[in-house]
């Protein structure tokens, strides 16, 4: 969602603002803009519009800037329509401010502070731009000003204020929404997420919450809101400098497919010893995994998918209670959690706001957390108890993929670890698991070799209207994220459906040339998915299979197929799922779509 950058230092700000905020532009918006230091006229020049960063950098071609201090921002508009004036940055008076999150009680601070008239957008961000000025022009301080004004603000927000009469620095306070910042040789700087400073640094930090960040041309200070001095505690990145920048690729989210051999690699790497599933490094007592009696993951989208996987494997393996939640329906359905609880909360961003609270629901309630981020030092990173890190490296496109393949080569790690301390597997069990697993990344290299036949599979399918994904067990649990994937970046709608239960409904779908794909990847499953199928085929469906090698046979020749390479069944999701992103892939890039910004979608979504 929105986008914020704030730079002070030597060089012009104009360009570093750009550049930052088209890096920023993946988290989806709809306007743009800028505020920048005029030092010579004691005032904050604001350049602003509706639309993309290259319409801002058409604003401000006209003008003359000639600053080395300023803020910008991508509006995700929540309070107001898409037009200029609601574009941030917005000002009052002598404050001008970005803001990422809600104010939720903006309407209350409207009569209280008698603004009406005054505001010129229908934006919550005016009115807090507002109470800022007023406690600015009652203190004539702007710490003791923004002290004042957050403790009448209530909801999240991330606020990175000017005030035109302190040329010289940039503000920042912040609850929940997230800001990290750095100092380099370049001057100092703070945004909404990593990606906008990392070919600055590799050096950061989270800036906590409700603590005033003052960013001077060649130092960093932060206070506590009464007062006390703090030291951020900096943080390194993993990911490499040119590691959110294309390569080559067409689109990020081509370029993240491709990166995930070494994206698996690098997530298992280090986290076992001598074959076994090891957690030391990450700090993790064994303890977690023994006492728990039931596991409960929370997340949305793409990563409550990766659970729905770890699902299938925690019941066959483990034959232990989990239950895989909508983060945003979680703390609504009157869960089930105690002491004896692992909340496992899945977050590539780890900013996820519904997840965020789930998770922190359920800590309130007692249970003990484990997350799984590719975000270092992200919201719920922090709120867990306990962390493991998924090392993707900056995932950039909007539809998840890598962090997707990550998230379930965490998940395979902790099932082979419980399974072995609970003493249901031994170790050479377990360490053969393990050499499996670690056989992905190759394997998935082999289907992301053979993609040209994928994307002749992708024409097959582009005029469709809808398209039907079906498959058992855990091949049921892929689909629902294949299909997710197919609708979120080419508009076509897609279901997913347990193939079993397609005679119970959903079969009356079924009319000549609808598209169904079908995934059959799981042995024991393989001979009433095939009969499921072709129930299916004989009701006029198209049929793309994608079929793991062994169970190809002479009768499956019939269909366009797609055949997956080998590893035994458990671990099939994986070069499986990555056939079902080319695909989707494939049916966006084709139809000329913006693949890694798909309508309507934000790739950090921080409101409820
Ligand atoms: C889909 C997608 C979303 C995210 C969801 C959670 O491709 O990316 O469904 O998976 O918004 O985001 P994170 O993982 O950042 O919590």
């Amino acid at each position: 969602m929105c986008g914020i950058i704030g730079y002070n230092g030597k060089k012009q700000v104009e360009p570093i603002i750009i550049d930052a905020l088209t890096t920023l532009e993946y988290r989806g918006y709809d306007s743009a803009g800028m505020a920048v230091t005029n030092a010579k006229l004691n005032r904050t020049d604001v350049y602003k519009c509706a639309g993309r960063v290259k319409d801002l950098e058409k604003v401000c071609e006209s003008k003359t800037i000639d600053s080395t201090c300023g803020i910008g921002h991508t509006r995700w508009a929540t309070h107001g329509g898409v037009c200029d004036a609601n574009a941030h940055p917005h000002s009052q008076g002598n404050v001008t401010v970005v803001h990422n999150g809600i104010i939720e009680n903006y309407k209350d601070l409207i009569d209280e502070f008698n603004l009406e008239g005054s505001l010129k957008s229908e934006t919550d961000t005016e009115v807090a731009a507002a109470v800022l000025n007023y406690y600015y022009n009652e203190t004539h301080d702007p710490k003791k000003a923004i002290t004042k004004a957050v403790k009448r603000l209530r909801g999240t927000f991330a606020l990175v204020i000017m005030f035109a009469d302190i040329p010289d620095v940039i503000y920042s306070i912040r609850n929940v929404s997230p800001i990290v910042a750095t100092l380099s040789e370049e001057g100092a700087m703070l945004a909404s997420d990593l990606t906008a400073l990392c070919r600055f640094t590799d050096q950061y930090f989270v800036v906590p919450e409700y603590t005033i960040v003052e960013l001077h041309k060649d130092s960093i200070a932060m206070w506590t809101l009464d007062g006390k001095e703090m030291q951020p505690e900096y943080l390194t990145m993993s990911w490499e400098k040119n590691s959110a920048e294309k390569n080559g690729y067409p689109f990020y989210m081509e370029k993240e497919i491709m990166e995930q051999p070494k994206a698996i690699r690098d997530t298992i790497a280090g986290r076992t010893k001598s074959g076994i599933p090891n957690f030391e490094a990450d700090q993790i007592p064994d303890s977690l995994f023994t006492e728990c009696e039931r596991i409960c993951v929370v997340a949305c989208g793409t990563a409550m998918h990766a659970g729905l996987v770890f699902q299938s494997l925690v019941k066959t393996r483990l034959n232990m209670h989990i239950e895989v939640e909508l983060a945003s329906e979680f703390m609504y359905s009157d869960p089930v959690i105690d002491e004896k609880t692992l909340v496992i909360a899945v977050s590539q961003s780890g900013e996820t706001i519904d997840t965020l609270e789930a998770l922190k629901y359920a800590r309130r309630k007692g249970a003990k957390s484990l997350a799984i981020i590719n975000v270092k030092g992200s919201s719920i990173a922090r709120e867990s108890d306990y962390v493991l890190y998924t090392n993707a490296g900056p995932e950039i496109a909007v539809a998840s993929t890598k962090a997707y393949t990550t998230q379930l080569s965490i998940f395979y790690l902790l099932v082979y670890k419980m399974a072995h301390i609970r003493g249901i597997m031994n170790d050479d069990e377990v360490r053969e698991c393990i050499r499996n697993l670690k056989r992905v990344p190759e394997v998935i290299g082999s289907v992301l070799d053979e993609k040209n036949a994928i994307h002749v599979i992708a024409r097959g399918v582009l005029e469709a209207k809808d398209l039907f994904m079906i498959g058992r067990g855990l091949d049921y649990s892929i689909l629902q994220e294949g299909s997710l994937k197919l609708k979120e970046v080419s508009y076509i709608h897609s279901e997913a459906y347990a193939s079993g239960e397609l005679k119970h409904g959903p079969i009356a779908l079924i009319t000549d040339n609808t598209p169904v794909v079908a995934v059959v990847t799981q042995t024991r499953l393989m001979s009433k998915e095939l009969s499921n199928i072709r129930e299916v085929k004989s009701r006029g469906a198209q049929i793309a299979l994608f079929i793991k090698a062994d169970l190809m046979q002479q009768s499956t020749r019939e269909f366009d197929t797609f055949v997956l390479p080998n590893l035994p069944d458990e671990l099939m999701v994986f070069p499986a799922s990555v056939a079902l992103q080319l695909l989707a892939y494939y049916v966006s890039s084709d139809k000329g779509f913006d693949v890694d910004k798909p309508r309507n979608l934000a790739k950090v979504v921080t409101v409820e």
